[in-house]
């Protein structure tokens, strides 16, 4: 019986079948799997299920000439090598289609919160700070409004996509970037520099690859409006961080909402966690347990496929299955 690694415990229905057709090793924690342990245990698995917390680079690859499958429970998958998969003719699985709706909402809370400073507001009131000489002014806790202004969304894919239909809710007028022409109701196509120059909210939905590290740099963050605001529910290793914490504590920018970072978990003492301006959470954006059952169903069910030597329903390099 064929052996796979899955590399935590996971909700859903369908994990269950997996011991029904391998043989099934669950990393039971506690916590994430150690990189170290990742690689003991992958030794002799013909594939693996992991996270997006889970690097599996070309050296692990290398290691393990039986493995003929990787299954992610994420839609993200820059934590593998797929260029090193692909040229094994390794499938990668990933888990599109589901999250959307769930990102979306979380996109937008964190828009909503820092345009209003929420979070900053509800320290405020918790520290014991409203108090009865001021309690309230003409500019206390004035943020942004959201109503009626514009939206650049940087990446129109299926997250992307679902951010404007909430922005039309909100009589937004919603521009969009992609990398390659794509064509959405409501949305006008503008050049990145345009879109990063009239929006008054920047959201981030587009996928980390080598094009995308880095695309939104010092050079782009000083396009923005002085009263903007950006979002990033997509990857932190899109956005240069330390230009961004400098453009949000020197006012050139108004504020960011942030649901990923380049280093995950991230470091304590980042420069951006002491800015009042930033609203952060830690990598939540498809955060509902539907939407997480959701996503290991369909991780399970590309396991499933591949060892029954079908193609996975939901493969990220296709291109294995045209040899
Ligand atoms: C993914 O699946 O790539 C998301 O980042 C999880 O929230």
């Amino acid at each position: 019986m064929s052996k796979v690694l899955v590399t935590h415990q996971l909700p859903g229905e369908r994990i269950h079948e997996l011991p029904d057709h391998c043989e099934m090793n669950v990393w039971m924690g506690p916590g994430l799997m150690p990189s170290d342990a990742l690689r003991d245990e992958l030794a002799g698995c013909e594939g693996v299920l992991c996270l997006l917390t889970d690097r599996i680079d070309e050296a692990l690859l290398e290691a393990n000439p039986q493995l003929r499958f990787v299954s992610s429970m994420s839609v993200g998958v820059d934590h593998i090598d797929v260029t090193a998969a692909t040229s094994r003719g390794i499938p990668v699985g990933n888990t599109p289609g589901v999250l959307v709706d769930t990102t979306a909402d979380a996109t937008f809370a964190l828009l909503l919160a820092a345009a209003r400073r929420l979070v900053e507001a509800d320290r405020f009131v918790r520290g014991g700070h409203w108090r009865v000489e001021n309690a309230w002014s003409p500019e206390f806790f004035t943020g942004n409004d959201v109503t009626g202004a514009t939206l650049g969304i940087i990446g129109l894919g299926e997250v992307g996509q679902a951010v404007a239909r909430r922005a039309a809710g909100f009589d937004m007028r919603v521009l969009g970037w992609n990398r390659s022409e794509r064509t959405v109701p409501g949305v006008e196509n503008t050049e990145l520099d345009a879109l990063l120059a009239e929006s008054d909210f920047v959201s981030i939905n587009v996928a980390l690859g080598e094009e995308t590290r880095n695309l939104i740099d010092e050079r782009r963050l000083a396009l923005m409006k002085r009263d903007a605001v950006l979002i990033n529910t997509a990857r932190g290793g899109i956005v240069d961080e330390e230009a961004l914490a400098w453009a949000l504590s020197h006012d050139r920018l108004a504020a960011a909402g942030l649901d990923v970072f380049a280093q995950e978990p991230v470091q304590e003492d980042h420069p951006l966690l002491s800015l009042p301006n930033v609203v952060t959470t830690p990598h939540i954006g498809s955060a509902t347990l539907a939407t997480r059952e959701k996503m290991a169903d369909i991780a399970a069910a590309n396991v499933l496929a591949a060892l029954r030597g079908e193609a996975m329903p939901s493969c990220a390099n296709p291109e294995v299955y045209q040899r």
